[in-house]
């Protein structure tokens, strides 16, 4: 399975979260992959590799062998390098340069159970890649700001590569992070992300953590670091949350919130009507499974238009 971890704004938590979620599923017996496509290295340097003979940007210029350094046991990283930055220009005159990292990762796809892509703050050439090679793409933002104009750019991109690079591609989860409940700001942009991405959007949030921002002066991901810290905790609750396949909401629960929102005495007339049922009936039936679907998705769900 890959992952894209991508947002085009940077300092949203992409590195932090590749990192964080890949050492969790590590922890769990789980191999996995941590692909850095940033020029930046971030996640190159938060994990302290050193001494890289071959980079991803080889690979992307033609080199066959792929460097996968171990670095700790199930967690393996194929760095990046300087160069990388320039692959954006230097590619984008390749035959089917929008497939070159899938080809790279076609023989690595079942050598690992987990690979996740860290892309750049950016909607070029390799995110583009890192999409076109990737299942899911998980969306990490922070709550800061209003991001949702930025989300409809993110979401837009995604389609046409839907449409026209990888059918497969799916949204995997947004989820908020270096949040703080207490602000009232982040609460209310929390609300209309929900929204936005409905069901896509995870329940689970990462907090604000000083140890996260301090472990990678460490070399170390957090669990290294502080595996009893909040961000550990966190991200330990995120990644149950994001491979819990996601619950099919019924017709019936479907229908049951529309009521329920939508509600008036001459809809519920028409139901009635056509069920053959009272309107008490009725309207008893929708709350029922309205609570139970409330219950179920801990107070998330997604209300039909
Ligand atoms: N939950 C968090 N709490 C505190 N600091 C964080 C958290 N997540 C990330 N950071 C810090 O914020 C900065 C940006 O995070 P990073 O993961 O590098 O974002 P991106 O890869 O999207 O640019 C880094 O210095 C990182 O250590
Ligand atoms: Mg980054």
């Amino acid at each position: 399975m890959i992952y894209s971890v991508s947002n085009h704004k940077g300092g949203v938590g992409k590195t932090t979260s590749t990192i964080s979620i890949g050492a969790a599923l590590a922890n769990k017996g789980k191999k996995v992959l941590l692909i850095d496509l940033d020029p930046q290295s971030n996640l190159t340097q938060s994990l302290s590799i050193k001494n890289i003979q071959i980079s991803i940007y080889d690979n992307l210029k033609g080199e066959k062998l792929v460097n996968t350094i171990e670095y700790r046991n199930n967690l393996y990283v194929l760095p990046s390098s300087l160069d990388l930055s320039a692959a954006e220009i230097e590619l984008s005159s390749e035959p089917g340069r929008e497939y070159i990292l899938k080809d790279i990762l076609a023989p690595l796809k079942n050598k690992f159970d987990y690979i996740f892509i860290d892309c750049p703050p950016s909607l070029g050439l390799l995110t583009i890649n890192a999409l076109t090679a990737s299942d899911y793409v998980i969306i990490p933002m922070q709550a800061e700001y209003l991001p949702l104009r930025g989300l409809a750019k993110l979401t837009e991109v995604i389609t046409k590569i839907q449409n026209r690079l990888n059918h497969n591609l799916q949204i995997g989860c947004v989820f908020l992070t270096q949040y703080d409940a207490r602000k009232v700001l982040n609460r209310d942009i929390a609300e209309s992300v929900l929204e936005f991405f409905g069901n896509k959007f995870l329940n689970s949030k990462i907090s604000n953590n000083v140890a996260l921002a301090e472990a990678p002066s460490q070399g170390k991901d957090i669990f290294l670091y502080n595996k009893n810290c909040r961000g550990a905790l966190d991200y330990e609750e995120l990644w149950k949350d994001l491979l819990k396949p996601k619950e099919k909401t019924t017709e019936k629960e479907l229908r049951a919130t529309f009521i329920v929102k939508h509600s008036n005495i001459e809809k519920l007339k028409a139901i009635a009507y056509w069920e053959r049922k009272s309107i008490k009936k009725v309207l008893d039936e929708a709350l029922g499974a309205y609570i139970e679907l409330y219950e179920k998705t801990n107070g998330t769900i997604q209300i039909p238009k």
